[in-house]
């Protein structure tokens, strides 16, 4: 399974499951264009996939602003050439129950959530649809199949992706670019860390597999999704939970 000679675009990609997703693909052979609002952090990926002896930069990018996603896009398309593989990691929460909600909440999670994705798919995929080749993955959430109280928005964001996905999977097979979800989990990066202790321990009691997912089970389930091996996937959701639902 190499990515030898690939060049992959992953947002959100300076902390948590972003930067191990961006780590795994390098240790596959891609070279890497880290997106994310924060730069700094970025770089410190960048720094770390230079040591795998493989090429990446950093770009500071606001994936719901769609002018930056698209002057990015032609950028990176100018440092490395093209773009093959594109992973929409970046996402927030901004949690309550809906009776309580801030309509300002609801707004900011499904610009970056389920909007960023729009804008970086239809970036990339004029690229990629001259070369009759992409990888395309989308990262959602064991939430927008199963909902969680205090998280509509977010849930609501995350179902509407695979959604999304499965409509482009159909309109661009016969390209060859393939366009798949993956629905983490509970996944220890610091999204969760920050959840008080209580809600932690809920989740780990729904999880037969008995631990926390780590942002490696994550990366390992991109990997073989961008890969030549899944050449005949596509529109499908994997499943990388633990078990905590089936
Ligand atoms: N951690 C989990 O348990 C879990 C479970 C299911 C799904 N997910 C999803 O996995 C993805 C990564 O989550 P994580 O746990 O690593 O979160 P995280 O908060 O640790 O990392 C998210 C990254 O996205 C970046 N980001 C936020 N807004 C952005 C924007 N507007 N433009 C560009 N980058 C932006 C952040 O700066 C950060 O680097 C998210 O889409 C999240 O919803 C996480």
């Amino acid at each position: 399974m190499t990515l030898e000679g690939r060049i992959s675009l992953i947002t959100g990609a300076a902390q948590g499951i972003g930067k191990e997703i961006a780590l795994e693909l390098a240790r596959a052979g891609s070279d890497i264009a880290v997106a994310d609002i924060l730069f700094d952090k970025a770089e410190e990926t960048v720094r770390e996939i230079e040591t795998l002896k493989r090429r990446a930069k950093a770009y500071g990018m606001d994936v719901s602003d769609t002018d930056e996603v698209h002057q990015t896009v032609n950028q990176i398309n100018e440092d490395f050439g093209k773009i093959d593989i594109l992973v929409n990691n970046a996402g927030i929460t901004r949690d309550s129950l809906l009776i309580r909600m801030k309509r300002e909440d609801w707004d900011k999670v499904l610009s970056i959530n389920l909007t960023g994705v729009f804008n970086c798919t239809q970036a990339v995929l004029r690229w990629m649809l001259k070369q009759r080749y992409g990888r395309i993955v989308n990262i959602a959430s064991v939430v927008g199949l199963m909902g969680n109280a205090g998280q509509s928005n977010y849930a609501a964001s995350k179902a509407a992706i695979i959604g999304f996905s499965k409509s482009i999977a159909r309109e661009i097979a016969s390209r060859g670019i393939t366009v798949n979800v993956i629905a983490p989990g509970y996944i220890d990066t610091p999204m969760t860390q920050r959840l008080p202790d209580e809600v932690k321990k809920g989740f780990l009691n729904q999880i037969p597999i008995p631990r926390l997912g780590l942002p490696q089970d994550i990366a390992k389930g991109v990997a073989f999704l961008v890969s030549d091996d899944a050449e005949y996937i596509t529109g499908q959701v994997l499943n990388i939970n633990g078990g905590m639902y089936m």
